[in-house]
């Protein structure tokens, strides 16, 4: 049990279910994917302006024999989400954390691997590179022979919804938005992480494109089968697409509460018009405003 927990009963709350701790490793049934262990990460700890961006984080997220868990992380802008997510893959300056343990799989993370893929907002496609050769990039570099590249990256292509023949050749100029996103989906899928780290990857994306994705995401991971961190400043996103929500305090980020959610089972706007799915995201919102009013 995190030092951040909240002491309140767990209780119901439309499609989510707040639990009144956050859950640690003596919880799990199975052995935890992703571990924190009282992780604090100072920024400049030796300088003259050293910066706490979060505090004391613990949780433990389970290995599932049939899917991995989806979980969404939300909280006020600079409370460490990205600063979390970036300690799990391993990259530098976040990776390593000042004090605590960030474990993988029972094994502390010490640098970047092929078992955790990273998906950000902005798009990171190589502008030289075709829309092929931006999918099978990571294959190139893990040695794989053109052909057989080549056809994972068809498939992926198509599996991610881009038409195989028209957009196989396209520079990322010639993508939009929501067309690049897709890219580096594929480009991460297509290394069969089991971790997917996701950092508000939809975040530049219109409504309508952005439920696309949601939808087109929902698919993929229940394909691949990975563990899934999910930033997004979309309380509707993090709802609709998590198994649970972490909601973090104001810097130093903590997790404040755990909310487990119902699994998406229906189509992004439909899910997310309805009155229970409704209530959770208010019961959040009003959360999230308390904590930067400073009340929380
Ligand atoms: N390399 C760094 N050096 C110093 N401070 C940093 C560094 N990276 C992040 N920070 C600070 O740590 C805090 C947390 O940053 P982080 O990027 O993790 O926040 P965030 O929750 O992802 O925010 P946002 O929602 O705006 O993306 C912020 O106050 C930020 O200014
Ligand atoms: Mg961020």
């Amino acid at each position: 049990m995190s030092a951040s927990a909240q002491t309140d009963p767990a209780q119901d709350v439309g499609v989510g279910r707040v639990l009144d701790h956050v859950r640690g490793l003596d919880e799990l049934a199975r052995q935890p994917v992703v571990e924190f262990r009282n992780v604090t990460k100072t920024y400049n700890a030796d300088g003259p302006n050293p910066f706490t961006a979060i505090k004391d984080v613990s949780f433990a997220v389970a290995d599932r024999a049939d899917h991995g868990e989806f979980v969404s992380v939300l909280g006020p802008s600079g409370c460490g989400k990205s600063t979390l997510l970036r300690l799990i893959a391993g990259l530098e300056p976040q990776h390593p954390a000042t004090s605590g343990d960030v474990l993988v799989k029972g094994v502390p993370v010490w640098r970047p691997g092929a078992d955790r893929g990273m998906v950000f907002q902005d798009y990171t496609s190589f502008d030289h590179r075709t829309v092929l050769d931006n999918v099978t990039f990571g294959l190139e570099c893990a040695g794989v022979p053109r052909a057989q590249r080549e056809e994972q990256g068809r498939s992926w292509i198509g599996r991610v919804g881009l038409d195989i023949d028209k957009d196989i050749d396209k520079y990322p100029h010639e993508l939009s938005g929501g067309m690049r996103q897709r890219v580096a989906i594929a480009r991460t899928l297509i290394l069969r992480p089991s971790i997917i780290l996701m950092d508000e990857p939809f975040g530049a994306l219109d409504p309508n494109t952005r439920m696309n994705m949601q939808n087109l995401l929902v698919g993929l991971w229940r394909e691949v089968e990975a563990t899934v961190f999910f930033v997004t400043h979309s309380i509707e996103e993090a709802v609709y697409l998590g198994d649970r929500v972490y909601l973090l305090s104001r810097s130093p980020g903590t997790i404040l509460q755990e909310i487990e959610v119902d699994p998406p089972d229906r189509p992004a706007l439909e899910t997310q018009r309805e009155p229970s799915f409704q209530e959770t995201v208010y019961y959040i919102r009003d959360r999230i405003t308390k904590l930067e009013e400073g009340k929380g």
